[in-house]
């Protein structure tokens, strides 16, 4: 026999853990629930949800023999928008396999310098924009602007597309958000809704009447994609050898262009502007980190004015930096996983093929095994040695197994660019009296976290 799973205090008839949650940072919520278990449930409104939390059952889902990606009620939901494109797509679709090994080299270190160039030049603009605020003094607000370069980035590395995100931004404050952001934070918190909502018991019609405003923002999504792929065509695709090239060049159907696409203009921003966001946060508020991290990069960049591809690898300190805000705040806060077959988890969960469990990887990247004090920052937990001697699975801000990231290399180059960047030239000075708040949607982000800057 089994112990029954141990769920959050003040659990209630009908309405469940309606209280032992905050509908606004669920994530957050739920991580607390670690002191319970390693493994804990949550219902609210008859959806069940099992959550491992405890770095045993974490690992063990990784076990790719037994487990594999589950495509939860949220991430279902999202396929309104994002149809059987890589994230969304169930294990199955053969649209999944198909552009997996279709798009994968466009992940590689070749394809990779290809895309270095439109990063240096998104992070040139960012720079311009920075400089302005520096001169007048406005603080800027740090997770829409990374949002703004890293959108502008994957758009125009993936698709040749600019989203205009810095056209005539320069003077004004806080210029506005692009509409496709919009309508992708929308649609991203419509779709949580939708999941959460069709997997309560309560009468179809109310996920149904969610999903309106879902689908109004897919439209416009759609017709986002739409745009870029009719521009490409009557360019004629061939001469880029990016992404979408490589998509029109192949055998994927239109409608799964469209979806890719979108996956991979969504998937492809959120998440490293997240990481880049609480790097900053991080940074301004250890100038001890500042300095190490300034020391490698004036040694390393120098004076050049466009560093060459191969130098970012050589900022291992920067990267550093960038790996432990990612273990600290993994942007993608956990993942679904799906019993291959009849299997216990963690010794202590019996699972049925097919039943899931959500992996959150908060706690997992804050166990003891991390040292003694594993809510602090500190870069040098990345240092070569100490990671070979941390036993393997305790970092997982990347997902796991076929279903992992497959922007990760991408994320990491891009990220490691944009905050060398921006320590080589400012001074970051942050309110003492903020409080890390982190915002969540699909992925986690700093909550109005602004910076005043000093130019060096
Ligand atoms: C710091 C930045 C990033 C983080 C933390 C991150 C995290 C993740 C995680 C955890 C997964 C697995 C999700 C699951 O198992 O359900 C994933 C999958 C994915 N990511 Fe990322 N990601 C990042 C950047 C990127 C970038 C830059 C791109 C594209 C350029 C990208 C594209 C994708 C795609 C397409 C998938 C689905 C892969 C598949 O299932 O075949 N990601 N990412």
């Amino acid at each position: 026999m089994f112990p029954a799973l141990p769920h959050p205090p003040r659990r209630i008839p009908i309405l469940g853990d309606i209280f032992g949650f905050q509908a606004e940072t669920p994530t957050q919520s739920v991580a607390k629930l670690a002191r319970l278990g390693p493994i804990v449930e949550f219902c609210v409104l008859g959806a069940r949800y099992v959550v491992a939390l405890g770095a045993e059952a974490v690992i063990d889902l990784n076990d790719e023999s037994r487990f594999c990606k589950y495509v939860g009620p949220d991430i279902a939901a999202l396929r309104i928008i994002g149809g059987d494109g890589l994230f969304t797509a169930y294990n199955d679709e053969p649209n999944w396999a198909k552009a997996h090994h279709l798009l994968m080299p466009a992940f590689s270190q070749a394809a990779m310098r290809r895309y270095h160039d439109e990063m240096l030049d998104v992070t040139a603009l960012l720079l311009d924009r920075w400089d302005d605020r520096a001169r007048t003094g406005a603080s800027v607000e740090v997770s829409s602007e990374a949002t703004r370069a890293t959108l502008e980035t994957i758009g125009r590395c993936a698709a040749g597309y600019s989203f205009g995100s810095f056209d005539n931004s320069a003077g004004s404050a806080d210029a506005a958000t692009p509409p496709f952001v919009e309508h992708m934070v929308s649609g991203l918190k419509g779709a949580d809704r939708v999941g959460s909502l069709r997997h309560t018991f309560l009468p179809e019609f109310f996920a149904r009447w969610a999903e309106r405003r879902v689908r109004r923002d897919a439209e416009y999504m759609h017709a986002v994609a739409d745009d870029i792929v009719a521009r490409r065509r009557a360019e004629g695709p061939g001469g880029r050898n990016d992404l979408l090239d490589i998509m029109l060049e192949s055998d994927l159907d239109a409608a799964n262009i469209r979806y890719q696409l979108l996956n991979f203009l969504v998937a492809g921003h959120e998440t490293t502007a997240g990481a880049t966001s609480f790097a900053l946060y991080y940074l301004s508020r250890h100038p001890e980190v500042v300095a190490t991290a300034r020391e490698e990069i004036d040694r390393v960049w120098g004076d050049h004015d466009r560093p060459g591809f191969e130098l970012i690898p050589k900022l291992r300190y920067v990267r550093r930096v960038l790996d432990e805000a990612l273990r600290l705040q993994p942007t993608v806060p956990g993942y679904y996983r799906a019993a291959r077959r009849d299997t216990v988890l963690a010794g202590i969960h019996p699972m049925r093929e097919g039943d899931w469990v959500l992996a959150l990887t908060a706690s997992l990247h804050r166990d003891p095994r991390w040292g003694d004090d594993p809510d602090s920052f500190d870069p040098d937990r990345f240092a070569p040695e100490r990671v070979r001697a941390r036993p393997a699975g305790l970092y997982k801000p990347f997902g796991t197994g076929e279903r992992s990231c497959i922007g990760r290399q991408f994320a990491l180059h891009e990220g490691v660019l944009l905050l060398a960047a921006l320590v080589r030239r400012y001074d970051f000075i942050g309110d003492p009296d903020y409080r890390l708040q982190v915002q969540e949607r699909l992925t986690m982000m700093p909550r109005d976290f602004r910076l005043l800057l000093r130019r060096r």
